[in-house]
């Protein structure tokens, strides 16, 4: 089993989606070890962000994902981080593969309903930011 994390962004969450997407983690076999409704300060933005600090919309990427509350998550299945990230499908939620994630539910690039970490690298830099007191 490995963990990953997931966060579901204010875009869904403001839509009412959480819960049909709760539903899709389950039937696609994960296990929520975690779950927090939170709201991001513009300091944990930064941090969960800063891998596209140099991105010329990094600004607007802040002021979404602290624009309302959104709910994190620990997900543990085999292969769980790319597995999350099949099941997410493309940033780009109009190519994203139909049944996916973010092709049901995203609206834009920024409004992409969802987000998983993309390596083990960040799966554990972002467990520890939002999770630090899990094994
Ligand atoms: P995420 O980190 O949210 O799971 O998304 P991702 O790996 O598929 O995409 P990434 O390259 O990490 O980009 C992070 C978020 O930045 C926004 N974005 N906007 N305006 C644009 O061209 C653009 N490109 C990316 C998206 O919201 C993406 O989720
Ligand atoms: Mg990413």
């Amino acid at each position: 089993m490995q963990n990953t994390f997931a966060m579901i962004k204010p875009d869904a969450v403001s839509k009412k989606y959480s819960g049909k997407i709760i539903d899709m983690v389950e039937q696609n076999g994960f296990d929520i070890v975690r779950m927090h409704k939170v709201r991001l300060t513009k300091e944990g933005a930064h941090q969960l962000y800063a891998i596209h600090k140099d991105r010329p919309f990094f600004n607007e990427m802040v002021d979404f994902i602290t624009s309302g509350p959104l709910i994190i998550m620990v997900l543990a299945k085999d292969n769980a981080i790319q597995a999350w990230r099949d099941l997410l499908g493309a940033t780009d939620p109009s190519k994203a593969a139909p049944g996916t994630i973010r092709s049901m539910f995203g609206s834009s690039i920024g409004n992409n309903a969802a987000h998983g970490s993309d390596s083990p690298e960040n799966a554990a830099q972002e467990l520890k930011l939002f999770f630090p007191d899990l094994k």
